[in-house]
């Protein structure tokens, strides 16, 4: 039987591991991480991630041949292939801070492999890593590999949050890059056959160990680089009266530029864009490329201006002041149908209104109040370290944040909303019992372009909606002050 280990039990080894395992019963898979928390929830019927269809896989196969464990070193000892999904964080500190990956996890995982391997293994990077990493994991390796041999490759993953399931049944691609020795094609082949169970040959691409890499990055810059150009178009549509939403559909039609992707919005979020972008940022400096490295910075300043402009945005409509005022926060997390809050908009918009002195008070349907309460006190890139290396006691009591459990409660008598999460249920709220609760005037800033604004500025609302002809109140407010 083959084995699989995967280190790091996060969102992509979870439930990549358990759609493995789903399609291969032949296959063991082991997924261990040093997080004891983490691999108890696993264990449990309240898994770490809320993803849709992930509970039924995980029902499916854990303990038939789905195994989380904490013992990571006899996994690992025991495992054929060993996949490292380890968060690869921005660096807070040192050389290259603010924008190279820092690699210490991913060095720790490849120490511990070559300490604790008896056999040979193939060793496949899940995690997304900078160009040239796999070389500086196998020099790793093979120092300390006591007659056993290594082969790395590189298998990044694309699935995206919110909709992990289907991307991993029905993946567009799957990427393998290996070394173009027979070692390295005996190894690319053996992982294709494990994804072979479910998907079609010719939907998985191999590359040599540096492209696969390299298509990671440049896969996440390019989706990054979409939503920042539709953010900057939804700009100008307010300014000229355009309809985003209209040039979105009229340029979208084009099949070589395509519908997807399009959506303005407060701005993106995640654990990968920005962390990915000032990795590829970085790798463009160290190679003398300023003039690329200044082209992809470019994607996260708007995104950066797109967060700064909503808050102006609000404040200005407000008689210019927020202060004491309470504003009610729709959604927390980056986006719909996760509970990840890593990078998301909201908590840039929140600090901005806390910075003004609002009130908050906070609803979402997946992320708990001590995940918003941390949010709000970490300092940037923090939130990608284990919670050990995370600030103690960042729950420090918040005057001026409440967060709730029920989207009407967090409305009430609230002078503004704001929508930072395309949840479906705030396009159904009752929004003229939301309206009669409310101080008057009543504000509503969509930050995702989801509610009905005709019917929202009939019942009696003043309503902002990203890139969308502005309501006549908010026409001589500046943008950005
Ligand atoms: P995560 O933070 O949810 O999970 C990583 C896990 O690794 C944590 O539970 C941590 O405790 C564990 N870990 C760290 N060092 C370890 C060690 N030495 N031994 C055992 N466990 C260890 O991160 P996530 O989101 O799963 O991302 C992992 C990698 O995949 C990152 O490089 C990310 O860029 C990449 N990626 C993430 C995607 C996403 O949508 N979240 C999509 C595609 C790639």
């Amino acid at each position: 039987m083959v084995k699989i280990c995967c280190i790091g039990a996060g969102y992509v080894g979870g439930p990549t591991m358990a759609v493995i395992a789903l399609k291969c019963p032949e296959v063991e898979v082991a997924v261990v991480d040093i997080a004891a928390p983490r691999i108890n929830a696993w264990n449990s019927e309240h898994l770490p991630i809320y993803e849709p269809g992930l509970d039924d896989v995980v029902k499916e196969c854990r303990g038939r041949n789905l195994f989380f464990s904490t013992d990571v070193e006899k996994h690992v000892a025991e495992a054929d292939i060993v996949f490292v999904s380890v968060n690869t964080p921005t660096k807070t500190q040192g050389l290259g801070a603010g924008k190279a990956a820092d690699l210490t996890y991913w060095e720790s995982a490849a120490r511990m492999i070559a300490d604790v391997s008896k056999s040979d293994k193939i060793v496949v990077e899940k995690s997304t890593v900078p160009v040239k990493t796999a070389e500086a994991i196998e020099r790793i390796l093979t120092h300390n590999r006591k007659g056993i041999n290594f082969t790395i490759l590189s298998n990044p993953e694309f699935l995206a949050e919110g909709t992990a399931i289907k991307d991993l049944f029905n993946p567009d691609r799957v990427l393998i890059g290996g070394r173009e020795t027979p070692e390295g094609q005996k190894a690319i082949h053996t992982l294709r056959d494990v994804y072979a169970h479910w998907v079609p040959l010719d939907r998985i691409i191999c590359t040599n160990l540096w492209s696969a890499e390299l298509s990671k990055l440049a896969a996440n810059a390019f989706l990054a680089q979409r939503i920042s150009s539709v953010n900057a178009m939804s700009a100008l549509c307010e300014a000229t009266g355009a309809d985003v939403a209209q040039v979105s559909h009229a340029i979208g039609t084009d099949s070589r530029i395509g519908p997807k992707f399009l959506n303005a919005s407060v701005g993106f979020g995640g654990s990968c864009f920005q962390k990915d972008i000032l990795n590829l940022v970085y790798i463009c400096e160290c190679n003398g490329l300023p003039e690329v490295a200044n082209y992809w910075k470019q994607v996260i300043k708007v995104n950066d201006y797109q967060k700064a402009r909503f808050v102006n945005r609000v404040v200005s409509s407000m008689f210019n002041t927020v202060s004491g005022k309470k504003i009610a926060v729709l959604g927390f997390a980056f986006k719909k149908d996760t509970g990840d809050t890593r990078e998301t908009p909201a908590i840039d918009v929140c600090k901005g209104l806390l910075g003004d002195k609002a009130k908050l008070s906070i609803y979402d349907p997946q992320v708990s109040e001590e995940q918003i309460l941390k949010d709000l006190a970490m300092k940037k890139f923090d939130w990608d370290h284990p919670a050990h290396l995370q600030p103690t006691s960042p729950t420090t009591s918040n005057k001026q944040v409440s967060v709730v459990w029920d989207a009407y409660e967090a409305l009430k008598d609230a002078h503004g909303i704001c929508i930072m999460t395309e949840w479906d249920e705030f396009k159904n709220l009752d929004y003229k019992r939301v309206f009669d609760n409310m101080q008057k005037p009543a504000f509503l800033f969509d930050g995702r372009n989801v509610v009905d604004v005709k019917k929202l500025r009939e019942i009696g609302f003043i309503v902002f909606s990203i890139g969308k002809p502005l309501d006549a109140w908010l026409k001589d407010m500046p943008a950005v002050a």
